[in-house]
């Protein structure tokens, strides 16, 4: 007959939290969001370019017309802010900002640079580095930016002072134009570091990880 001893047994699958989950519907819906409007919004260009010898083309569009481009882009907008606005004050009251995206140095921001040019940037899951921390405040300030050109645009009789502090109408129109431009280029960086380091997506989606490697934010 045989035994089995406890110390024989694998140790249990231990997963430990990462990412709470407001963060993580907030980072979903805000994708969703974010790409709906970027997409509309090259439709609404497309019907009057702010760079006239510049379009997107149609096939990277949404909005079969411009009324639709426009319908579409209010409602993602409205999705986009109030979503913004939860994660904004939780960020803030609950710490998440202060624990994952500070400090923000420079000299720790160029230490990093380096090692990832060096290809010798470890990542452990649920601790940012310093170009993560510098990314991800980057695009959250060019979200903001890019909200607050678009109601100047949107408005610009009753948000004088706003679009006025962007150089009128028609220099919000290049504000909004490089703030979308920001948050595209931020959207393809991303999107190969998730390449280049599969393992960060699952937590992003569960919000759980394997082990040592779960060692982040648990609030
Ligand atoms: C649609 C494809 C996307 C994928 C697959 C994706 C994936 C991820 C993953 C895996 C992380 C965690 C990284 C880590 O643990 O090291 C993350 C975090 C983050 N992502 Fe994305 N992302 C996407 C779109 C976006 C977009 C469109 C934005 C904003 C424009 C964005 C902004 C952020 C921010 C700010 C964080 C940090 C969140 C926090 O901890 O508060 N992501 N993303």
């Amino acid at each position: 007959m045989t035994t089995t001893d406890a110390s024989d047994k694998p140790a249990p699958t231990r997963f430990k939290p990462v990412h709470p989950r407001l963060v993580r519907y907030w980072h979903w819906i805000n994708a969703f969001a974010i790409i709906v409007m970027i997409l509309s919004g090259w439709r609404i260009y497309n019907a009057s370019p702010v760079f006239p010898g510049f379009r997107f083309p149609n096939d990277f569009t949404i909005g079969s017309h411009l009324a639709g481009a426009l319908e579409i882009h209010f409602a993602a907008m409205w999705l986009l802010v109030i979503n913004a606005i939860i994660y904004l004050i939780y960020g803030f009251v609950s710490g998440h900002f202060r624990r994952n995206f500070l400090p923000l140095w420079p000299s720790l921001f160029w230490r990093d640079f380096n090692l990832a040019l060096d290809g010798k940037l470890e990542h452990h899951i649920g601790v940012y580095n310093a170009v993560q921390r510098v990314a991800y405040v980057g695009v959250i300030l060019a979200i903001i930016g890019v909200v607050l050109s678009g109601v100047a645009i949107w408005k610009p009789v009753q948000f004088q002072t706003l679009a006025a502090l962007m150089g009128g109408y028609e220099g919000a129109r290049i504000v909004h134009f490089l703030m979308m431009s920001a948050i595209v280029a931020f959207i393809l960086l991303h999107l190969a570091l998730v390449v280049a380091v599969p393992k960060t997506l699952w937590p992003m989606l569960w919000g759980r990880a394997r082990g040592e490697d779960g060692h982040g934010d648990k609030s």
